[in-house]
């Protein structure tokens, strides 16, 4: 709770509808993407400044990979952008940043301006923020199936010693903790493949409004429709 606030522990969020933001407004799409910026600010400052410990932001599917090539440079581009801009941002307020995803067909200097804001970033307490970029629930399954795989190969590890915990701590970002509540944007009533073993148990919440024009009312809204909720985890709850 922050004053009559009910505050989750981890959230995810799915930053959706940028391109209808642009589209509605008769510009490009990638007009959306560049003001959804300001709604990462101003999401990241507040989940920091409300006591959340988890934040993870949903920036870019593997199956986003098969938009059109034009957007996703300019996406990358605008990634890149973020990565340097947003550095303060993360230091004033304390945030460490994780990559959630795979590296392989992310270019170098995205990859760079990422090394090095994590690195910079490293040591800070107050907030994780982990950004899926290249992510994909269904590939994060598949890239652990083949550690823990390779793990058995090896000898480290006995087939009868693997049971969730043992999944979880090999996928991607194991500190990030299970999302307590789910937030998508936009009104799409569908996962889009983000943290499928992780949101097991988390609560859903839809907004409408697109991404771009997501604040931090809308934030509280999300947070006090949570705390509305009944988590019950499969138990009998009197
Ligand atoms: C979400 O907005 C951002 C990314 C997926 C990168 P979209 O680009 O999906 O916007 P809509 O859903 O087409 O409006
Ligand atoms: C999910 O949004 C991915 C991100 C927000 C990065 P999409 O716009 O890609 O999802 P679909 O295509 O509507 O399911
Ligand atoms: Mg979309």
């Amino acid at each position: 709770m922050m004053g009559d606030l009910p505050v989750p522990r981890s959230v995810a969020i799915i930053m959706d509808g940028n391109g209808r933001w642009a589209r509605s407004r008769g510009l490009e799409r990638i007009f959306g993407h560049e003001r959804g910026i300001q709604a990462v600010r101003e999401t990241v400052e507040e989940c920091a400044r409300l006591g959340v410990t988890s934040l993870t932001l949903y920036a870019f599917s593997e199956e986003n990979w098969s938009r059109p090539q034009r957007e996703i440079d300019l996406l990358m581009r605008l990634l890149e952008r973020f990565l340097v801009e947003e550095r303060k941002t993360l230091m004033d307020n304390g945030v460490k940043l994780l990559h959630v995803g795979r590296r392989e067909r992310l270019g170098p200097s995205v990859l760079a301006r990422l090394d090095e804001t994590i690195a910079l970033t490293a040591a800070n307490q107050r907030m994780r923020l982990g950004l899926a970029i290249s992510y994909g629930g269904r590939a994060e399954i598949v890239d652990a199936t083949r550690r823990i795989a390779e793990a058995v190969r090896d000898g480290r590890l006995a087939p009868e010693r693997i049971d969730e915990s043992v999944i979880r701590a090999h996928l991607y970002r194991p500190e990030l903790e299970d999302p307590d509540l789910l937030i998508r944007t936009a009104g799409e009533l569908r996962v889009s493949n983000f943290l499928l073993w992780q949101i097991s148990y988390a609560e859903l919440h839809v907004e409408s409004v697109c991404w771009p024009d997501f604040r931090k009312e809308h934030l509280h809204a999300a947070f006090r429709a949570f705390g509305g909720r009944v988590r019950k985890f499969g138990a009998v709850v009197p």
